[in-house]
Protein backbone atom coordinates (compact mmCIF):
# COMPACT_ATOMS: atom_id res chain seq x y z
CA UNK A 1 0.00 0.00 0.00
CA UNK A 2 1.03 3.35 -1.33
CA UNK A 3 2.61 5.90 1.98
CA UNK A 4 0.21 8.83 3.04
CA UNK A 5 1.64 11.85 4.72
CA UNK A 6 -0.18 12.93 7.62
CA UNK A 7 0.21 15.57 10.24
CA UNK A 8 4.13 15.02 10.65
CA UNK A 9 4.42 11.43 9.88
CA UNK A 10 3.91 8.91 7.07
CA UNK A 11 2.14 5.62 6.81
CA UNK A 12 -0.01 3.25 4.88
CA UNK A 13 -2.76 5.04 2.87
CA UNK A 14 -5.04 2.70 4.30
CA UNK A 15 -4.04 3.48 7.80
CA UNK A 16 -4.13 6.97 7.70
CA UNK A 17 -7.65 7.98 9.39
CA UNK A 18 -9.27 11.55 9.76
CA UNK A 19 -11.47 12.04 12.70
CA UNK A 20 -15.21 12.04 12.56
CA UNK A 21 -15.66 15.36 13.95
CA UNK A 22 -13.42 16.57 10.91
CA UNK A 23 -14.83 19.70 9.58
CA UNK A 24 -13.61 19.26 5.91
CA UNK A 25 -15.87 16.22 6.63
CA UNK A 26 -19.01 17.77 8.11
CA UNK A 27 -18.67 21.41 6.34
CA UNK A 28 -16.44 20.51 3.51
CA UNK A 29 -13.97 22.74 5.27
CA UNK A 30 -10.91 22.13 3.63
CA UNK A 31 -8.65 23.09 0.34
CA UNK A 32 -6.20 21.42 -2.01
CA UNK A 33 -3.72 21.74 -4.47
CA UNK A 34 -2.62 18.76 -6.75
CA UNK A 35 0.82 18.92 -8.43
CA UNK A 36 2.16 16.36 -10.97
CA UNK A 37 5.75 14.63 -10.46
CA UNK A 38 7.13 13.86 -13.74
CA UNK A 39 10.41 11.08 -13.17
CA UNK A 40 10.46 12.37 -9.94
CA UNK A 41 10.62 16.24 -10.39
CA UNK A 42 8.01 18.08 -9.61
CA UNK A 43 6.21 20.56 -12.44
CA UNK A 44 5.45 23.86 -12.22
CA UNK A 45 5.44 23.64 -8.31
CA UNK A 46 6.07 27.23 -7.60
CA UNK A 47 2.68 28.30 -9.32
CA UNK A 48 0.81 25.66 -7.45
CA UNK A 49 2.09 26.79 -3.74
CA UNK A 50 1.03 30.29 -4.69
CA UNK A 51 -2.46 29.07 -5.52
CA UNK A 52 -2.66 26.92 -1.98
CA UNK A 53 -1.90 30.40 -0.83
CA UNK A 54 -4.43 32.20 -2.19
CA UNK A 55 -6.93 29.20 -1.23
CA UNK A 56 -5.67 29.19 2.40
CA UNK A 57 -6.09 32.55 2.87
CA UNK A 58 -9.16 33.10 1.41
CA UNK A 59 -10.80 30.41 3.38
CA UNK A 60 -9.06 32.15 6.83
CA UNK A 61 -6.35 29.08 7.45
CA UNK A 62 -2.60 30.10 7.70
CA UNK A 63 -0.81 28.01 5.85
CA UNK A 64 0.46 25.04 8.02
CA UNK A 65 3.95 24.64 6.56
CA UNK A 66 6.73 26.01 4.78
CA UNK A 67 7.28 25.62 1.25
CA UNK A 68 10.35 23.90 1.97
CA UNK A 69 8.30 21.67 4.08
CA UNK A 70 5.54 20.86 1.43
CA UNK A 71 8.40 20.38 -0.93
CA UNK A 72 9.77 17.23 1.45
CA UNK A 73 6.30 15.37 1.86
CA UNK A 74 6.37 16.17 -2.16
CA UNK A 75 9.98 14.19 -2.51
CA UNK A 76 9.04 11.85 0.10
CA UNK A 77 5.84 10.65 -1.70
CA UNK A 78 7.10 10.92 -4.67
CA UNK A 79 10.05 8.60 -4.28
CA UNK A 80 7.88 6.10 -2.39
CA UNK A 81 5.80 5.75 -5.71
CA UNK A 82 8.34 5.72 -8.86
CA UNK A 83 6.24 6.11 -12.19
CA UNK A 84 6.68 7.49 -14.74
CA UNK A 85 4.14 10.50 -14.20
CA UNK A 86 2.13 10.84 -10.66
CA UNK A 87 -0.10 13.92 -9.23
CA UNK A 88 0.54 14.68 -5.58
CA UNK A 89 -2.43 15.49 -3.64
CA UNK A 90 -1.62 18.24 -0.83
CA UNK A 91 -5.19 18.72 1.52
CA UNK A 92 -5.76 20.73 4.34
CA UNK A 93 -8.50 21.25 6.54
CA UNK A 94 -9.52 23.39 9.17
CA UNK A 95 -9.37 20.70 11.99
CA UNK A 96 -11.59 18.50 14.03
CA UNK A 97 -13.08 20.22 17.27
CA UNK A 98 -14.96 18.56 20.15
CA UNK A 99 -18.36 20.13 18.79
CA UNK A 100 -20.00 20.52 15.87
CA UNK A 101 -19.66 24.22 15.36
CA UNK A 102 -20.25 26.46 11.76
CA UNK A 103 -18.31 29.13 13.66
CA UNK A 104 -14.67 29.27 13.09
CA UNK A 105 -12.35 28.01 15.92
CA UNK A 106 -11.11 30.33 18.09
CA UNK A 107 -7.94 27.90 18.64
CA UNK A 108 -7.40 26.57 15.11
CA UNK A 109 -5.28 22.92 14.81
CA UNK A 110 -5.69 22.21 10.66
CA UNK A 111 -4.95 18.45 9.69
CA UNK A 112 -2.66 18.34 6.94
CA UNK A 113 -2.43 15.18 4.95
CA UNK A 114 -0.75 13.94 1.59
CA UNK A 115 -0.71 11.00 -1.22
CA UNK A 116 0.36 10.45 -4.38
CA UNK A 117 -1.97 8.95 -7.30
CA UNK A 118 -0.22 7.88 -10.41
CA UNK A 119 -1.23 8.96 -13.44
CA UNK A 120 -2.06 6.77 -16.38
CA UNK A 121 -0.81 6.94 -19.92
CA UNK A 122 -3.52 8.95 -22.04
CA UNK A 123 -2.96 7.22 -25.50
CA UNK A 124 -6.07 6.94 -26.44
CA UNK A 125 -7.14 10.57 -25.29
CA UNK A 126 -4.43 11.81 -26.94
CA UNK A 127 -5.18 9.81 -30.52
CA UNK A 128 -9.06 9.72 -30.31
CA UNK A 129 -9.98 12.93 -27.67
CA UNK A 130 -12.65 12.99 -25.59
CA UNK A 131 -16.44 13.25 -25.86
CA UNK A 132 -17.93 15.55 -23.56
CA UNK A 133 -21.77 17.19 -22.92
CA UNK A 134 -22.63 20.09 -21.77
CA UNK A 135 -24.55 20.30 -18.23
CA UNK A 136 -25.65 23.17 -15.64
CA UNK A 137 -23.01 24.38 -13.72
CA UNK A 138 -24.49 24.30 -10.39
CA UNK A 139 -21.39 25.04 -8.05
CA UNK A 140 -21.04 27.71 -5.93
CA UNK A 141 -19.73 31.68 -6.68
CA UNK A 142 -16.28 30.84 -5.29
CA UNK A 143 -14.67 28.91 -8.00
CA UNK A 144 -11.39 30.37 -8.18
CA UNK A 145 -10.85 28.44 -5.15
CA UNK A 146 -9.37 24.67 -4.97
CA UNK A 147 -12.27 23.34 -2.10
CA UNK A 148 -13.67 20.33 -1.82
CA UNK A 149 -16.70 21.30 -2.27
CA UNK A 150 -16.54 18.93 -5.33
CA UNK A 151 -20.06 17.83 -5.25
CA UNK A 152 -21.70 19.47 -8.57
CA UNK A 153 -18.24 18.44 -9.92
CA UNK A 154 -18.64 14.97 -9.14
CA UNK A 155 -22.44 15.16 -10.16
CA UNK A 156 -22.06 16.89 -13.13
CA UNK A 157 -19.59 14.09 -14.84
CA UNK A 158 -21.78 11.27 -13.16
CA UNK A 159 -24.56 12.59 -15.82
CA UNK A 160 -21.98 13.13 -18.27
CA UNK A 161 -20.88 9.14 -18.02
CA UNK A 162 -24.67 8.41 -17.60
CA UNK A 163 -24.71 9.50 -21.36
CA UNK A 164 -21.56 7.75 -22.02
CA UNK A 165 -19.34 10.80 -22.54
CA UNK A 166 -16.03 11.16 -20.83
CA UNK A 167 -16.54 14.74 -19.36
CA UNK A 168 -19.28 17.49 -18.88
CA UNK A 169 -18.24 21.15 -19.62
CA UNK A 170 -20.52 23.47 -16.97
CA UNK A 171 -22.71 25.89 -18.39
CA UNK A 172 -24.53 28.91 -16.43
CA UNK A 173 -26.57 31.66 -17.86
CA UNK A 174 -25.12 30.82 -21.12
CA UNK A 175 -21.57 30.87 -20.75
CA UNK A 176 -19.07 27.91 -20.56
CA UNK A 177 -16.83 28.01 -17.82
CA UNK A 178 -14.38 24.83 -17.43
CA UNK A 179 -14.96 20.71 -17.18
CA UNK A 180 -15.64 19.41 -13.61
CA UNK A 181 -11.92 19.37 -13.21
CA UNK A 182 -10.25 20.71 -16.18
CA UNK A 183 -10.00 24.64 -17.69
CA UNK A 184 -11.75 25.19 -21.20
CA UNK A 185 -9.76 26.49 -24.05
CA UNK A 186 -11.77 26.44 -27.26
CA UNK A 187 -9.92 27.46 -31.01
CA UNK A 188 -12.15 29.89 -32.56
CA UNK A 189 -12.31 31.31 -35.79
CA UNK A 190 -8.31 30.29 -35.56
CA UNK A 191 -8.07 32.74 -31.94
CA UNK A 192 -6.85 30.57 -28.95
CA UNK A 193 -9.75 32.08 -27.00
CA UNK A 194 -10.19 30.74 -23.03
CA UNK A 195 -12.10 33.07 -19.81
CA UNK A 196 -10.14 35.90 -18.31
CA UNK A 197 -9.68 34.90 -14.40
CA UNK A 198 -12.66 35.36 -12.72
CA UNK A 199 -14.60 33.72 -9.50
CA UNK A 200 -16.35 31.28 -11.69
CA UNK A 201 -13.11 29.37 -12.85
CA UNK A 202 -10.39 27.83 -11.17
CA UNK A 203 -7.16 29.72 -12.53
CA UNK A 204 -5.40 26.69 -14.06
CA UNK A 205 -1.60 26.24 -13.97
CA UNK A 206 -1.60 24.18 -17.10
CA UNK A 207 -3.94 26.94 -18.72
CA UNK A 208 -1.53 29.78 -17.78
CA UNK A 209 1.62 27.56 -19.31
CA UNK A 210 -0.30 26.95 -23.01
CA UNK A 211 -1.09 30.91 -22.60
CA UNK A 212 2.48 31.45 -22.38
CA UNK A 213 3.52 28.63 -25.27
CA UNK A 214 1.10 29.92 -27.71
CA UNK A 215 2.10 33.82 -27.30
CA UNK A 216 5.44 32.37 -27.84
CA UNK A 217 4.70 30.20 -30.78
CA UNK A 218 2.38 33.77 -32.06
CA UNK A 219 -0.56 32.26 -31.79
CA UNK A 220 -3.60 34.72 -31.36
CA UNK A 221 -5.35 34.95 -28.06
CA UNK A 222 -8.00 36.30 -26.87
CA UNK A 223 -9.19 36.14 -23.64
CA UNK A 224 -13.18 36.10 -23.26
CA UNK A 225 -16.02 34.18 -21.60
CA UNK A 226 -16.76 31.55 -23.91
CA UNK A 227 -20.63 31.48 -24.58
CA UNK A 228 -22.01 27.73 -24.82
CA UNK A 229 -23.59 28.07 -27.99
CA UNK A 230 -20.25 29.38 -29.54
CA UNK A 231 -18.83 25.51 -29.09
CA UNK A 232 -20.30 23.81 -31.99
CA UNK A 233 -18.05 25.87 -34.60
CA UNK A 234 -15.15 25.45 -32.78
CA UNK A 235 -12.39 24.69 -34.89
CA UNK A 236 -11.39 22.77 -31.82
CA UNK A 237 -11.83 22.20 -28.19
CA UNK A 238 -9.31 21.11 -25.03
CA UNK A 239 -9.87 20.71 -21.66
CA UNK A 240 -6.50 21.47 -19.17
CA UNK A 241 -5.29 20.19 -16.19
CA UNK A 242 -1.81 18.58 -14.32
CA UNK A 243 -3.34 15.36 -14.07
CA UNK A 244 -4.89 15.28 -17.73
CA UNK A 245 -2.53 17.84 -19.87
CA UNK A 246 -3.82 19.26 -22.88
CA UNK A 247 -7.04 16.60 -23.96
CA UNK A 248 -8.71 17.38 -27.26
CA UNK A 249 -12.78 17.31 -27.37
CA UNK A 250 -13.50 15.58 -30.33
CA UNK A 251 -17.33 15.04 -29.72
CA UNK A 252 -19.60 18.04 -28.31
CA UNK A 253 -23.30 16.91 -27.57
CA UNK A 254 -22.82 13.87 -29.92
CA UNK A 255 -21.66 16.39 -32.93
CA UNK A 256 -17.94 16.39 -34.07
CA UNK A 257 -15.90 19.42 -33.42
CA UNK A 258 -13.71 20.31 -36.24
CA UNK A 259 -12.94 17.14 -37.70
CA UNK A 260 -13.53 15.28 -35.35
CA UNK A 261 -10.07 14.51 -34.52
CA UNK A 262 -7.30 16.33 -32.51
CA UNK A 263 -7.07 19.28 -34.07
CA UNK A 264 -3.68 21.47 -35.67
CA UNK A 265 -3.29 23.39 -33.31
CA UNK A 266 -2.91 21.00 -30.29
CA UNK A 267 -0.62 18.94 -31.91
CA UNK A 268 1.18 21.82 -31.85
CA UNK A 269 0.67 23.18 -28.43
CA UNK A 270 1.04 19.94 -27.23
CA UNK A 271 4.62 18.93 -28.60
CA UNK A 272 5.49 22.26 -26.91
CA UNK A 273 4.27 21.40 -23.69
CA UNK A 274 5.38 17.61 -23.71
CA UNK A 275 8.76 19.95 -23.91
CA UNK A 276 8.21 22.23 -21.04
CA UNK A 277 7.63 19.21 -19.10
CA UNK A 278 11.09 18.62 -19.44
CA UNK A 279 12.57 21.87 -18.79
CA UNK A 280 14.23 22.19 -15.46
CA UNK A 281 13.10 26.26 -15.30
CA UNK A 282 9.19 24.96 -14.97
CA UNK A 283 9.88 24.09 -11.47
N1 LIG B 1 -8.16 19.65 -11.02
N2 LIG B 1 -10.71 23.57 -13.01
C1 LIG B 1 -11.05 22.68 -12.06
C2 LIG B 1 -12.45 22.70 -11.53
C3 LIG B 1 -10.11 21.74 -11.61
O1 LIG B 1 -10.44 20.87 -10.64
C4 LIG B 1 -8.81 21.73 -12.17
C5 LIG B 1 -7.75 20.77 -11.73
C6 LIG B 1 -8.50 22.68 -13.16
C7 LIG B 1 -7.14 22.76 -13.82
O2 LIG B 1 -6.19 23.29 -12.94
P1 LIG B 1 -4.63 22.91 -13.08
O3 LIG B 1 -4.27 23.11 -14.50
O4 LIG B 1 -3.95 23.89 -12.19
O5 LIG B 1 -4.49 21.48 -12.64
C8 LIG B 1 -9.48 23.59 -13.55
C9 LIG B 1 -7.21 18.76 -10.42
C10 LIG B 1 -6.28 18.13 -11.37
C11 LIG B 1 -7.92 17.78 -9.50
O6 LIG B 1 -8.83 18.23 -8.81
O7 LIG B 1 -7.56 16.60 -9.43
Amino acid sequence: MPLAYLNGTYLDQNKAHLPLMDRGLLFGDSVYEVIPVYHGKPFQASAHFSRLQHSLHAIRITNPLSQPNWQQIITALSADNPVPAQAIYLQITRGAYPERAHQLPAQPQPNVFAFSKTIPANQHIRQHGLHVVTQPDERWQRCDLKTTNLLPNVLALATAREQGADDAIMVRDGIAHEGTSSNLIAILDGTLTTAPDSPQLLPGVTRNLILRLAAQANIPINRHSICADELPQADEIWLTSSTREIAPVTRLNQQPIGSGTPGPVWQQIDALYQVAKTNPDNK
